[in-house]
């Protein structure tokens, strides 16, 4: 790695890509920068950053709408990601709306599909304000129209993506099924999650018994029931996509900052009060366990899959969350979701550096 060819010479990207030689297009232009890891890298302050305000996009829900809850600093909004072998091409909304003119995106999973859904909406709806767009939810699926471009990015709420039903003995939480799926087919470009709710125990975890290979429990080990369900999903994806068709990725582990040991600020008992992210490539704490099990399971699907890998560059954004100004402010602390505009409009950036 570490030759840069420049797009003047007339060979294809595609045979740079099999040659596995760095290839940067033109700065200026858009263009692909295959042979670059866009995970690996850091934070730098931009000051042409973010790339929306708050204020210009008016359908922020209130657990990601920090300013409006109160947040005074604006620093954190102002970094880039830099990866340490190439430069992310910045996000231009025209470019992708014209690029899924008559196509369909989702967004499928819990919470953090919804951070990463809003920002995208935001991303795309700041360049064109003017342009007509239609909100409307059905069931627990969200789709924001860009009517004048015939983009359609939707939401799917699926916390486990696989399926919970309500049974005579309760609510079952069915490791093996995955009928919630005929909502995704034929989507054009799918971005899955799950993780945050396999830990949920108590009044707040939505089912009462675990359903697998046929057998009813009343709990079982949770990383093992997230690898199970995973693995119905990437037999889903590889009865049902048609690469031809559909790009899917999935979001990877976005990460909580609860505990400041692990970015060696011992006292810190969250992330209220952190103004600025770590600006190493690494984090103290390293990556959460659940990133290795997502990463075996991805490497059996033979579907194309990409990984949109994000834990690395969310886990130094300890500055990024609603901390005191989120949903319940000011007396809920939430260090797992993220601030808009913030954090997620970067894994959107990738997603864009990704397709492009
Ligand atoms: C918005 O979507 C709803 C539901 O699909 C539809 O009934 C309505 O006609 C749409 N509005 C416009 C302006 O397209
Ligand atoms: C925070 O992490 C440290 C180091 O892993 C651990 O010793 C400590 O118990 C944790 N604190 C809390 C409140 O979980």
């Amino acid at each position: 790695m570490g030759l840069w060819v420049h797009s003047s010479f007339l060979v294809s990207s595609s045979l740079f890509m099999v040659l596995g030689i760095v290839y940067q297009g033109n700065a200026a232009a858009y263009g692909p920068v295959s042979g670059c890891d866009f995970f690996t890298g850091r934070w730098v302050f931009d000051p042409s950053y973010p790339l929306y305000s708050a204020s210009a996009c008016p359908f922020i829900k209130r657990e990601f709408s920090c300013q409006k809850n109160g947040r005074q600093d604006l620093i954190y909004t102002q970094y880039r990601w830099q990866p340490l072998d190439c430069t992310l091409t910045r996000f231009n909304a025209f470019n992708f709306l014209e690029k899924f003119s008559g196509k369909s995106i989702m967004f499928v999973g819990d919470s953090l599909s919804r951070n990463q859904w809003q920002s995208l909406t935001c991303m795309l709806h700041s360049a064109v304000p003017n342009a007509e767009f239609n909100i409307t939810r059905v069931g627990d699926v969200s789709t924001f129209e860009f009517l004048d471009y015939g983009v359609k990015v939707m939401l799917d709420r699926s916390v486990y993506l696989v399926d919970v039903v309500m049974e005579k003995i309760g609510r079952v939480l069915k490791l093996d099924s995955i009928e919630g799926g005929k909502l995704w087919k034929g989507i054009d470009m799918l971005i899955f999650n799950t993780w945050h709710w396999w830990n949920r125990r108590g009044p707040t975890q939505p089912w009462d018994f675990i359903e697998v290979g046929g057998v009813i429990k009343k709990d079982m080990d949770r990383m093992l029931a997230f690898e199970t369900a995973l693995n119905t999903w990437a037999r889903w994806v590889d009865a049902n996509i048609d690469p031809a068709k559909s790009l899917v990725f999935f979001q990877g582990i976005s990460p909580s900052h609860y505990n400041g040991s692990s970015w060696n600020e011992p006292k810190a008992k969250n992330c209220l009060g952190q103004k600025q992210p770590l600006l190493g490539t690494t984090y103290p704490g390293g990556l959460p366990p659940a990133l290795d099990v997502l990463k075996k399971v991805l490497s059996t699907v033979k579907k194309p899959v990409k990984l949109l890998d994000i834990t690395m560059l969310s886990l130094l954004r300890k500055d990024g969350h609603p901390s005191m100004y989120g949903l319940g402010a000011p007396l809920g602390m939430d260090c797992s979701h993220w601030c808009l505009a913030g954090v997620p409009d970067t894994w959107n950036e990738i997603l864009y550096n990704l397709i492009l």
